[in-house]
């Protein structure tokens, strides 16, 4: 079984092929971040028509790199949602143009699936049952994943998600877009506790998140006074450490309170050096494993699309397989995890 995966939830197009006993034979990716950059965020329109633009000879090239030909191709898995509108309805647009011409499913996915099934792209890989930490710039959620499907949500932002708090104050330091890897970078330079900011909800007894009032405790520090570059990168500092020490707190509680012992870091502040070393050092010493897809499958990639698909067709031949054709199809810009439906087998 080769399955085509497609990725343009947001501004990242992603294709790959997925094997489902040789793994993955090959992915690309086309980065946008160059066109948005001049406008410090994601434009959705410009992110639509670029992926139009991309999607297929990103595609092709893949094909003919992997000397295989698309009638070598037994489903197409594109991600349904969420995320943004247009943006979504070019993969799936082509996903199920494919499949019709092709006579093969066009299998919808749901991002956050995706990315927490990545880690099981690369050796060693966790085992059912583990917890996930998705931690994306939409998302913040601590989930107890049983299996494909069996999602249960422990916690969540009840407001910004955490790379929204990384990419908002990235902004107010004047660094430009994506601003987590920026303040990540400027942060290296600097040392936290010269400035003190809180750590939002980390003792407030549940596995919940708020990130908010981080980004307007920082915006005082720097109304305040001036600050000179090492100012600057002692504040980018202090809100790395915030936000990293919430994060690796609340999700060693989730790992405490479920009795699990492997954690599963995924998304795109996934890739953040200072929360890795953190877990790096608090996990060991309490018995806890902890797994994160290679740096390249951290933020948004068509490796952990396909993935996604093969592992459903793999035991439920053909679910989401649709006549789209004859019924049209949709897209889901906003997607609760919870809803989707377990593996049958
Ligand atoms: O998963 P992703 O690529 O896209 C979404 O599904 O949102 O995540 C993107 C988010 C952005 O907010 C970006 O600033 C953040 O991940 N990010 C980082 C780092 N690399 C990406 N945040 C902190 N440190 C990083 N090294
Ligand atoms: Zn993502």
């Amino acid at each position: 079984m080769l399955v085509l995966g497609i990725e343009t939830s947001c501004d990242e197009t992603g294709v790959a092929f997925y094997h489902g006993s040789r793994g993955l034979l090959g992915h690309a990716l086309y980065s946008q971040v160059r066109l948005h950059a001049p406008y410090g965020g994601v434009v959705p329109e410009l992110a639509s028509r670029d992926h139009v633009r991309r999607v297929l000879p990103l595609a092709r090239g893949l094909l003919d790199e992997g000397g295989c030909t698309l009638k070598d191709v037994s489903a197409v898995a594109y991600t349904e949602g969420p995320g943004l509108a247009g943006a979504l309805l070019v993969g799936a647009a082509v996903a199920h143009g494919l499949g019709y011409a092709l006579g093969i499913p066009a299998l919808g996915v749901h991002h956050m699936e995706a990315h927490l099934l990545s880690p099981l792209l690369s050796e060693p890989a966790p085992r059912f049952p583990f917890i996930a930490l998705l931690v994306s710039g939409g998302h913040t959620q601590l989930v107890r994943v049983g299996g494909v499907g069996r999602y249960e949500l422990l916690g969540e932002t009840v407001d910004d998600a955490a790379g929204e708090a990384f990419d908002k104050t990235a902004k107010l330091l004047g660094l430009g877009y994506p601003g987590g890897p920026a303040l990540a970078r400027l942060a290296e330079q600097g040392h936290a506790g010269k400035f003190r900011l809180p750590r939002p909800m980390i003792a407030s007894g549940d596995l919940n998140f708020s990130f908010s009032g981080l980004k307007t405790a920082a915006l005082t520090a720097i109304r305040e006074r001036a600050l000179d570059r090492s100012a600057r990168a002692d504040l980018a500092a202090e809100i790395e450490a915030a936000i990293v020490e919430v994060l690796a707190a609340k999700a060693l509680a989730a790992l405490e309170e479920t009795g699990l012992n492997q954690l599963v870091v995924a998304g795109g502040v996934g890739a953040n050096q200072s929360l890795r070393s953190r877990l790096a050092r608090a996990a060991p010493e309490r018995g806890y494993a902890v797994f994160y897809p290679k740096l390249e499958f951290c933020t948004d990639n068509g490796a952990m699309i396909a993935l996604a698909g093969a592992l459903r067709l793999e035991r439920d031949s053909g679910l989401g397989a649709r006549d789209s054709w004859k019924t049209g199809f949709t897209v889901r810009p906003r997607w609760d995890l919870e809803t989707l439906a377990p593996q049958s087998v």
